[in-house]
C-alpha cells in the first residue's frame, strides 16, 4: 500500500499573503513528493483545539506565524533548546502523536548572511520586536562579540539585553552614532516595507566593509538596502532568511533535506 500524502502548513491570521506554500510546493513538486502544504487561517481562540488535533488530522507539523509565535509554547509536549531560548516558536513537528516545537528563523538568518559577514566585533541591530529575538539569537551563534540593540521603545532592547550575553542596549536618537566600526548592520523593524515609512539612519560613520541586512524582503532592495550599497556595502536582502528557515521543517515532515536555489527564488518571487 502507498503512503498515505504527507501533509503540513502554515497556520496564522493572516495567512493569505503568506509566501510559504509557494516555497514549500515548489520542493515538494522539485522532489516529486506526495504531499501537500496548506494555509490555513486560524483565530488565537482557536489556536488550542488546531494545535491539539494536528496528529488526529494527520499533519506532520506544521509552520507558526504572527500572532501564534508565542501564543503556541504551552500547547506542545516538547521544545528544543533553540525554541526555549528565543522563547517563540515557528515550526512544530508531530513525532509519534506528540508536538515537538523548534524555531528555525535563526537558522534561515544565519545561513542567509553567514557566507557574506565581514567582520564579527560588532553587530548592530535595529529595532526588538518578535523577529529580534531570533536575530540575536543567531548573532550570538556566529559568533558576534558585541551586539548593539537599538529600539524606539527602550524597554524591549532592555529585555532582549536581560536575554543575551552579548547584547548590550543603545539609545535610538544615537543610531548613527553607533554604526562606528561595525561589522555587521542588521534591520529587524518594519521600517522600509511596503506601505510604511522608511527607516531614518545616517549611514555616513559605518564602515565601507560591514555588511548590511533587512530581514524586510517586500520590497527586496529596502530603502536601507539601497543606500548601503549606493555607498559601497556589501548588502543582503531578506528573502534568503525566509528561504533558509523553510529547510528544517521540509525536512522533518517530507523526510528530504531540499536545497536553496536560485530557481527556488526566482519562483517564489514571480
Ligand atoms: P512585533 O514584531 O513585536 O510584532 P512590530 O510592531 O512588528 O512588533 O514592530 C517591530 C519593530 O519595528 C519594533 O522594534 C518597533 O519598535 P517599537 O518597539 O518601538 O514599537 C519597530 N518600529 C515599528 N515602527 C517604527 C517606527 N515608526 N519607528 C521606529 N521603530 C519602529
Amino acid at each position: 500500500m502507498a503512503d498515505a500524502k504527507k501533509i503540513a502548513g502554515v497556520i496564522g491570521w493572516p495567512v493569505s499573503h503568506s509566501l510559504s506554500p509557494r516555497l514549500h510546493g515548489y520542493w515538494l513538486k522539485h522532489y516529486n513528493i506526495e504531499g501537500e502544504y496548506k494555509a490555513v487561517t486560524v483565530l488565537p481562540d482557536e489556536l488550542d483545539l488546531f494545535i491539539k488535533s494536528l496528529p488526529d488530522h494527520g499533519w506532520q507539523g506544521c509552520n507558526i506565524t504572527l500572532p501564534h509565535k508565542e501564543a503556541v509554547l504551552p500547547l506542545l509536549d516538547s521544545m528544543d533548546e533553540v525554541a526555549k531560548a528565543i522563547g517563540a516558536v515557528n515550526t512544530i513537528v508531530v513525532e509519534n502523536g506528540l508536538l515537538r516545537g523548534t524555531n528555525t528563523d535563526a537558522f534561515g538568518f544565519s545561513e542567509n548572511i553567514r557566507p557574506h559577514i565581514t567582520g564579527k566585533n560588532k553587530a548592530v541591530m535595529l529595532g526588538a520586536g518578535g523577529a529580534a529575538k531570533a536575530i540575536c539569537y543567531a548573532l550570538e551563534g556566529l559568533g558576534f562579540k558585541e551586539i548593539i540593540a537599538v529600539n524606539r521603545t527602550k524597554e524591549k532592547s532592555d529585555a532582549l539585553a536581560a536575554q543575551f550575553v552579548k547584547v548590550k542596549v543603545g539609545e535610538w536618537d544615537k543610531r548613527a552614532e553607533l554604526l562606528a566600526g561595525a561589522d555587521l548592520l542588521v534591520n529587524t523593524t518594519s521600517l522600509g516595507m511596503t506601505g510604511k515609512e522608511a527607516l531614518d539612519i545616517d549611514l555616513a560613520l559605518l564602515p565601507k566593509s560591514a555588511l548590511v541586512t533587512d530581514i524586510v524582503y517586500t520590497p527586496l532592495m529596502t530603502p536601507l538596502l539601497e543606500a548601503a550599497k549606493a555607498r559601497g556595502n556589501p548588502v543582503v536582502d531578506g528573502l534568503g532568511m525566509l528561504l533558509y528557515q523553510a529547510v528544517p521543517g521540509f525536512e522533518a515532515w517530507f523526510g528530504v533535506k531540499p536545497e536553496v536555489t536560485p530557481e527556488l527564488r526566482e519562483h517564489v518571487l514571480a
